[in-house]
């Protein structure tokens, strides 16, 4: 069973992590939605991308820490043609759909990928990389100190760490939408982020760290930290694959943290995905998709 839940910034994959028990977190079971969210972020992660290219200039190798079905590597391989690329993660099926991705963009002859549990892993990379980037994966592992500073480790003198971390709750409906006590996303977002530090909580090894990356990265012994966020903006009327992503994202919620709402809010939500009510997400006109995730770069010292 897969257990999401939603901090701020964090994707709807982590919608409800840990609703849960925490110790079969099965991340092959989401690849589905792990594949298709990140494809409709990808305006997002291009934009990032873009931002870490006027800083990391022909990179030679770069590792995609916790790539999940690595969506973002194969942006990766389109916006770097010059470099490598390693895709790393625990779960093999995810990184199967990986490298199909890879061979699918022309680009599997500079592309591998590593199976194996963060940080340890890390260690058997063959090469330093010139970019390290590790989107939504840190905050899974349980000393996120440590695992920063595995990444740096990884890094050749002068290499980029990129982490994408924190931001903003995603916002899929006005305020007000006709039905229900107004602000019903944000009283979800306030139980997901209680459900996300259960989670984090019950991490092996778990170390309590205040969430600020900039000073993590700069403890790990990065220099020039910066910090940007990015927004996906997909306003009404949406595309049927943003309506389908909230539509799956809004379920999730009401099936893994449903318990948590008070039954008002419980009720507005059951209507909300219910695709015989009009006023569902599966209907409404005024459905949208606001999010926003921040990366923190730092550049390890020659
Ligand atoms: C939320 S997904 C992020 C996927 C991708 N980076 C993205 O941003 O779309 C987290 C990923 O981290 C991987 N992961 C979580 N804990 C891990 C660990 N201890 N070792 C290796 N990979 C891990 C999961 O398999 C999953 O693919």
């Amino acid at each position: 069973m897969a257990h999401h839940h939603h901090a701020p910034g964090h994707d709807d994959e982590h919608r409800s992590e840990n609703a849960h028990d925490h110790e079969h977190l099965d991340w092959a079971e989401l690849a589905p939605l792990l594949e298709s969210q990140a494809e409709l972020f990808t305006p997002l992660y291009e934009h990032a991308l873009a931002w870490l290219a006027k800083e990391v200039t022909d990179p030679g190798l770069i590792v995609d820490a916790g790539s999940g079905p690595g969506v973002i590597s194969g942006l990766f391989a389109e916006t770097f043609p010059g470099a490598r690329i390693v895709a790393v993660d625990g779960s093999e099926p995810l990184l199967e759909r990986a490298r199909a991705r890879a061979e699918r963009l022309g680009a599997g002859d500079r592309f591998a990928t590593l199976t194996g549990d963060m940080p340890g892993v890390l260690a058997e990379l063959d090469y330093p990389a010139d970019l390290l980037w590790a989107s939504r994966s840190i905050h899974h592992l349980g000393d996120q100190g440590a695992a920063l500073t595995a990444c740096v480790e990884r890094l050749a003198p002068g290499g980029t760490l990129a982490v994408m971390e924190g931001g903003l709750p995603s916002r899929f409906l006005p305020r007000d939408i006709g039905f229900g006590r107004p602000g019903l996303q944000a009283r979800i977002d306030a139980v997901e982020e209680d459900r996300f530090s259960c989670m984090r909580e019950e991490l092996p090894g778990s170390v309590a760290q205040a969430e600020d990356w900039p000073a993590l990265l700069t403890a790990a012994g990065l220099h020039h930290t910066r910090s940007r966020t990015f927004l996906l903006d997909l306003p009404a009327p949406v595309p049927d694959r943003a309506r389908a992503y909230v539509v799956e994202s809004l379920t999730r919620t009401r099936d893994l943290l449903g318990e948590y709402l008070e039954a008002d809010d419980r009720a507005t939500l059951d209507r909300l995905v219910d695709p015989d009510d009009p006023a569902s997400v599966h209907h409404r006109p005024d459905v949208f998709v606001l999010a926003a995730h921040t990366v923190h770069s730092g550049v390890r010292p020659v």
